[in-house]
């Protein structure tokens, strides 16, 4: 199956690279959904597709089992300018699905977030990737790229993000698992971020830091007949697809990219696993690296203070959130510039307060209160700014309000 999708992945980028310049007064509602679902739940979603009415949608085109379309197509787009379209959801692969729909006024895209649990998914993966390469005496190469040392077993999410921990332990697990079956275990790109060591770290437990035969590159379409190469990951977005372009996702939980390759050095097929809690930890590597702390952490301080005082509602239901102490779930050990930026408030340069205050949120605040109110704030930050897919990817704005409610019901939202 997997070899298949690299064309359909082909065709796929062409139609929305088609889609970015006839898509006018032609677009999909929402053109982004989350669900959060169980690897075997299942759920129906519905998008409209919004067009002059006639228009008539003549395809769809998904990149994921996980996702079927149940309206029957063609379907005409109705006098209200609307057409519903039906999905049936699967929760059997987390990640972020492009959904193309190619109608008679051009094509229109939309996306889907699957956020799970991803329980006993990567565990599972693993073994049939296994499976696979044992019987077709395949060897395994698996890569991860850019890890920019934001990992570690870190419990800061309820999602499906392992850790560093968790990639230290795949190769005794794959060992253990299939002891016969070449593994080769490759990072790219920046593994060290803010927290150098990581890599060598890593390497401790049989990564090893880069390649030739894998190469991440701007410019990928000039080294597509290259012999010798693998794979190439690209820096920069490239509308084309190819086997051999790797994009791994960090950002909807780590996950590790599979090549599966015959005896003559030839790419036989790719899968990703994702890194989840179903496989073991290693919480030794933690100690092998060393985390850096560029900022001083200011108990004392305490922004909202300047806010408190003229709103005072809105100051009460502050002081019960967990954005009142949003350092405290930080061991000491993750107190470090890789981990801090969500979970304070910058005050000074190079001085942080220990929370998400009014101020991390409503951006101008400081200018306004010294305005004694006359200065408007200017806007407020994305909620998705923090709780992004891979550190909150069950995320849900209208969850997640409610238990912080002040003020007013925003007029402006984070996406659904
Ligand atoms: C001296 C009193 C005072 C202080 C201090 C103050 N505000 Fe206000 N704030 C006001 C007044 C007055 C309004 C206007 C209320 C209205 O229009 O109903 C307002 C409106 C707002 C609004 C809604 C309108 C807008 O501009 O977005 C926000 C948000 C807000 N304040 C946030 C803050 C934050 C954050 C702080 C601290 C950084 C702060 N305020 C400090 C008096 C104050
Ligand atoms: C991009 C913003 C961001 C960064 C960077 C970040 N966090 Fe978080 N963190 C969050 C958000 C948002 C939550 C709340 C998530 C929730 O409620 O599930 C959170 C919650 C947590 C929690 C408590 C909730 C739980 O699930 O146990 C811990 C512990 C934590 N983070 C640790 C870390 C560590 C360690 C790092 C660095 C490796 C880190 N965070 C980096 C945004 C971030
Ligand atoms: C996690 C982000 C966040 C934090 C922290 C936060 N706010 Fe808000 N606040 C919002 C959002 C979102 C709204 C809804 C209005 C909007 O979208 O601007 C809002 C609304 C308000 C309003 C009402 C505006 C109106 O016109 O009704 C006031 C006043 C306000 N906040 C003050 C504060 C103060 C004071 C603090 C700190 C004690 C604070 N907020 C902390 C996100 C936040
Ligand atoms: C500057 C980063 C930041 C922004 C922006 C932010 N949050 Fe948070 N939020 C956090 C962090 C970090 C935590 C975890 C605090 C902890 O427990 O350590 C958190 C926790 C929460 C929690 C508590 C989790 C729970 O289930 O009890 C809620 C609710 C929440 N945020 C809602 C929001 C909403 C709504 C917005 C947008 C209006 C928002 N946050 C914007 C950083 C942020």
């Amino acid at each position: 199956m997997a070899t298949h999708m690299g064309s359909c992945r082909t065709a796929l980028l062409l139609l929305a690279w088609i889609a970015s310049w006839c898509a006018d007064a032609l677009s999909i509602a929402p053109p982004f959904q989350r669900v959060d679902l169980a690897p075997d739940a299942i759920l129906t979603t519905t998008y409209a597709v919004r067009a002059e009415p006639g228009t008539i949608v003549t395809a769809v085109a998904v990149d994921c089992a996980c996702l079927k379309l149940m309206t029957p197509l063609p379907a005409t787009v109705g006098a209200d300018g609307t057409l519903p379209l039906a999905f049936r959801v699967t929760g059997m692969r987390p990640g972020v699905e492009d959904i193309l729909v190619a109608t008679s006024r051009g094509v229109a895209r939309a996306q889907l977030q699957i956020v799970g649990p991803g329980a006993g998914r990567g565990r599972d993966a693993l073994a049939q990737v296994l499976a696979t390469a044992g019987r077709e005496r395949l060897t395994v190469w698996a890569v991860v790229h850019d890890l920019r040392g934001q990992v570690r077993h870190c419990g800061c999410s309820l999602g499906a993000l392992g850790g560093a921990g968790r990639l230290a332990a795949l190769p005794a697990l794959t060992a253990t698992l299939a002891g016969d079956v070449p593994v080769r275990w490759i990072l790219t790109g920046d593994t060290d971020g803010m927290r150098p060591g990581v890599g060598a770290a890593l390497a401790t437990y049989g990564w090893s830091i880069g390649a030739p035969e894998i190469v991440v590159s701007a410019d990928p379409s000039s080294l597509l007949t290259r012999p010798g190469i693998l794979a190439i990951i690209p820096t920069a977005a490239v509308a084309m697809q190819h086997q051999r372009l790797l994009r791994p996702v960090l950002d909807s939980g780590l996950a590790v990219e599979v090549l599966l390759v015959d005896a003559a050095g030839r790419l036989r097929e790719r899968r990703t696993v994702p890194v989840d809690d179903s496989v073991p930890d290693e919480p030794a590597l933690a100690a092998l690296f060393r985390d850096v702390l560029t900022s001083r952490i200011d108990p004392a301080s305490n922004p909202s203070q300047s806010c408190i005082g003229c709103h005072a509602s809105a100051g009460a239901a502050w002081a019960q959130s967990r954005h009142a102490r949003a350092l405290d779930s930080l061991k000491p050990d993750d107190r470090t510039d890789g981990c801090i930026n969500c979970h304070v408030t910058p005050v000074a340069p190079a001085v942080v307060a220990p929370a998400v205050s009014c101020q991390s949120c409503h951006q101008g605040g400081e200018a306004h209160a010294a305005s004694q109110g006359k200065l408007r704030t200017s806007g407020t930050a994305d909620c998705r700014s923090c709780h992004d897919a891979k550190h909150h990817p069950a995320f849900r704005f209208e969850l997640a309000w409610p238990k912080i409610l002040h003020g007013r019901e925003p007029a402006v939202r984070s996406r659904p």
